[in-house]
């Protein structure tokens, strides 16, 4: 279909949904999609320098550390200031939090306005940036816990994943795809750059039951608990009635939109480095996992649902295996076998 060609389906675009999503929500009166639209517009303007690194001086690293110990990439910096700019207007955000800043920003949060919490990981995948390979955003909201004891700001953000009211990612690849969801089904949007809007294209995504990729960082197996590589074996040696490819580019938003679109499993076990895994929890395996359920997939830490873990720290990380039924169902059996 040539693009000057009415399309079949209507165009709807994201603040369109968010509008009709917010619905759900008794009482919002329009907060919520305001919010989401700072997340949608400080996306644009990431994407507009992610495609154009190279060409700008925003490749390579800012020259300081981040609180996780990383070197900081000069995109990791403006993607969060800009995530930081266009969420920090709105009224309706209380405490912002982000993998870059060891602390969350604590904005109006005694305000009877402030209503949500927003923790985010500005650009997840940063060491890809500078050899072309796809990177994402990603990010979790909650709403302020109930009571009006709460005075710690952590405690908006120390909630389990089950409470998170919204969460989605932004996986800046070929095209820009954002993913959201407010408990009401997955839902992908594809950034039209002669509009300049996020316009439906991935409506009520399911991930398939089974799939034909595992997608695993194979350096460290080594130190892979021992169940782990079991279950690897197994999938290797065609054990579930297929064959599997290994696919995994190191960047979890890719490589996990891949695992949501074409089902099988990723993982990032314990290994000897990080013993509790790599991943954060709150900004990284929270909305990841609430995208896979939100779309018939199942997300674990290896012993339990992603969703149930109580936080205790902003930065904590975890173990994800993440993916479809059957694997997941598998890798269950295997690990319980011990
Ligand atoms: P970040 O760039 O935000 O630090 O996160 C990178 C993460 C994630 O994107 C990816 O799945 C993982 O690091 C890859 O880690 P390894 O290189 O150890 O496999
Ligand atoms: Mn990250
Ligand atoms: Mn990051």
């Amino acid at each position: 279909m040539s693009d000057a060609s009415p399309r079949k389906t209507p165009i709807l675009t994201v603040q369109q949904h968010i509008l009709q999503e917010q619905k759900r929500f008794p009482g919002a009166s329009g907060e919520f999609s305001w919010l989401l639209s700072g997340i949608t517009l400080a996306t644009k303007m990431i994407q507009a320098q992610v495609r154009r690194a190279g060409l700008t001086d925003i490749l390579g690293t800012h020259g300081e550390t981040n609180v996780q110990g990383e070197i900081q990439q000069k995109l990791d910096v403006y993607a969060d200031e800009v995530l930081i700019h266009c969420l920090g207007v709105r009224e309706s955000i209380g405490v912002l939090a982000s993998e870059e800043n060891e602390k969350p920003m604590i904005l109006r949060h005694g305000s009877p306005n402030a209503n949500y919490a927003v923790v985010f990981d500005p650009l997840d995948g940063s060491s890809n940036i500078d050899v072309n390979v796809s990177v994402g955003t990603t990010f979790s909201v909650m709403r302020r816990p109930k009571g009006d004891k709460v005075t710690d700001p952590d405690e908006w953000l120390l909630q389990p994943g089950s409470q998170q009211i919204a969460a989605g990612y932004v996986v800046y690849g070929p095209s820009t795809v954002l993913v959201y969801s407010v408990g009401n089904g997955a839902h992908g949007f594809t950034l039209d750059p002669s509009i300049g809007a996020y316009v439906l294209s991935h409506e009520n995504i399911r991930m398939p039951s089974a799939g034909k990729y595992y997608s695993v960082n194979e350096g460290n197996r080594d130190s892979f608990p021992r169940e782990y590589n079991f279950y690897l074996d197994r999938l290797r040696k065609g054990a579930l009635g297929h064959q599997y490819s290994s696919r995994y580019i190191g960047s979890l938003v890719p490589d996990f939109h891949r695992t949501l679109l074409k089902g099988g499993i990723f993982l990032y076990p314990p290994t000897a480095d990080h013993p509790t895994g790599k991943l954060r929890l709150l900004y990284e395996a929270n909305p990841i996992a609430f995208i896979a359920e939100q779309a018939g997939g199942v997300a674990s830490d290896g012993r339990r649902r992603i969703l149930d873990i109580e936080p205790e720290s902003i930065h904590q990380r975890t173990p994800l295996i993440v993916g479809s039924r059957v694997e997941m169902a598998e890798f269950e059996r295997c690990v319980s076998a011990g």
